[in-house]
């Protein structure tokens, strides 16, 4: 199978020499890498700036803003068969981004952000391929997530705490939720991302074949 994986933070750029961005270190993103290469899969990553090594056998595509994970995701979800949407896109970035290095003075300054493009939401809805959302709560974790796999149209998402010091964003170890379209629930207990990744990809190979085998009934 082909897998298309995004990973990591994006850099909304406020002038030249600052950004607005985020706490995602990409380790779950580029774990499921991994995992899908180990198990014999055509890997596409799509990774945001940071310091992981790159998995070995993967076709990398190194994005810094929104702006261009949306232009890649477009480009690559042509021939792909899961997407896996695991990056910590920004959903915000400043309105307009100054040319110059914005000057330090003594009163405030304010920055308007605007809403940035929701790749997963912009995906059109007569694809072939599975998607794959990731939900990053810090409460209401199934109702928020739930809600999240209806409004974006995803097939799967994995949805995880990220209010727990001990798991989620920055940790080598996770614990995660896993809900379906058709209203099934999966739990992966406290583990590795190593671990947690074999899993995940065991799950998405088999949900991409039992819908095969709906579709061609
Ligand atoms: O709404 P929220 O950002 O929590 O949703 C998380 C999911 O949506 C992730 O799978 C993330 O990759 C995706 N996302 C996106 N485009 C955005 C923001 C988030 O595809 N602009």
């Amino acid at each position: 199978m082909r897998f298309l994986i995004t990973a990591g933070p994006t850099r909304e750029p406020i002038d030249p020499v600052r950004y607005l961005s985020n706490r995602s270190s990409g380790k779950m993103g580029y774990a499921i890498a991994e995992a899908a290469l180990e198990a014999g899969h055509e890997v596409v990553l799509i990774s945001g700036p940071i310091d992981v090594a790159r998995p070995r056998g993967a076709a990398v595509i190194a994005v810094s803003t929104s702006d261009e994970m949306f232009a890649a995701v477009g480009q690559h979800s042509l021939r792909c068969d899961i997407l896996v949407m695991c990056a910590a896109v920004a959903d915000y970035k400043p309105a307009k981004v100054s040319k110059s290095k914005i000057k330090k003075r003594s009163e405030n300054i304010s920055l308007e952000l605007i809403p940035t493009r929701d790749i997963l939401a912009s995906l059109p809805k007569d694809r072939q391929y599975l998607v794959v959302g990731f939900a990053a709560e810090t409460e209401n974790l199934q109702a928020n997530a739930r809600k999240k796999l209806r409004e974006k149209n995803c097939d799967i998402v994995v949805a995880n705490d990220v209010s727990r010091a001990d798991s989620g964003m920055e940790s080598d170890q996770n614990e995660v939720e896993i809900l379906f379209r058709d209203g099934e629930t999966k739990q992966i207990p406290r583990a590795s991302k190593k671990i947690i990744s074999r899993d995940l990809v065991r799950i998405f190979e088999k949900y991409f074949e039992k819908r095969l085998t709906k579709k061609t009934q």
